[in-house]
């Protein structure tokens, strides 16, 4: 069975004057994910967008969306963004000290709980929630700004997890971020990664995706 793996476009790469067009692209390119990078100026040093556009971009779109949360205090945030539309909610384990608690939060809402680490973070800090989150999601660069480049380091992450979940039958998706393009897209879907997000080159219009 050949396996299937998805492409999720980060919005953070789009016109901000002209999110509906980049969703038509989205639409256009037949993926199944849009990825919604939330940055708080505290987690990250940046901010982007939060739950009213949110909001506008679920009712142009049937695609999941991906809700990918860089911010202190996720758990402040989880119902609202849920009520604006997310599918997916993916926090920080850096975050919070309760993510046990959150994950839980989120599935007791209907929706799926995804948990994400920076490049300093190892896949064993993950080990008390594999069992129980949705997708992983491996950073490949320092969250906080589209265009950065691929930290080759991290990209064994992909591979361990991999391992991690059919040793264990673990059932959550390996997705990854940050610095995805034409020429390192190879290594991280052949590292075993199900989702692949990707913002400037997506945007740029010069991505080639033939998965
Ligand atoms: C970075 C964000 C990413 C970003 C990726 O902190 O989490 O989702 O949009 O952008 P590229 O693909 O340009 O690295
Ligand atoms: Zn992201």
């Amino acid at each position: 069975m050949v396996k299937s793996v998805c492409l999720s476009p980060s919005l953070l790469s789009a016109d901000f004057a002209d999110l509906r067009s980049a969703v038509q692209k989205i639409e256009e390119s037949r993926c199944k994910f849009i990825h919604f990078d939330v940055m708080d100026g505290h987690f990250v040093p940046q901010i982007s967008y939060g739950q009213p556009v949110l909001k506008s971009v679920r009712a142009i779109t049937g695609a999941a969306l991906d809700v990918h949360l860089m911010v202190e205090k996720p758990e402040l945030m989880v119902d609202s963004f849920i009520d604006a539309g997310a599918d997916f909610i993916t926090f920080h384990l850096e975050s919070t000290v309760h993510s046990n608690r959150l994950i839980q939060m989120i599935h007791d809402r209907g929706k799926k709980a995804g948990i994400s680490i920076v490049p300093s973070t190892p896949v064993s800090a993950l080990s008390e929630v594999l069992a129980d989150v949705d997708l992983v999601l491996v950073m490949t660069v320092n969250p906080g700004f589209g265009g950065q480049k691929l930290i080759p380091s991290c990209v064994e992450k992909i591979r361990l997890l991999d391992e991690l979940r059919k040793k264990n039958g673990y059932k959550y998706l390996v997705s990854v971020d940050g610095g995805i393009n034409n020429s390192t897209v190879s290594s991280v879907v052949d590292a075993g990664a199900d989702v692949v997000v990707s913002g400037s080159a997506f945007f740029s219009g010069e991505f080639k995706w033939d998965y």
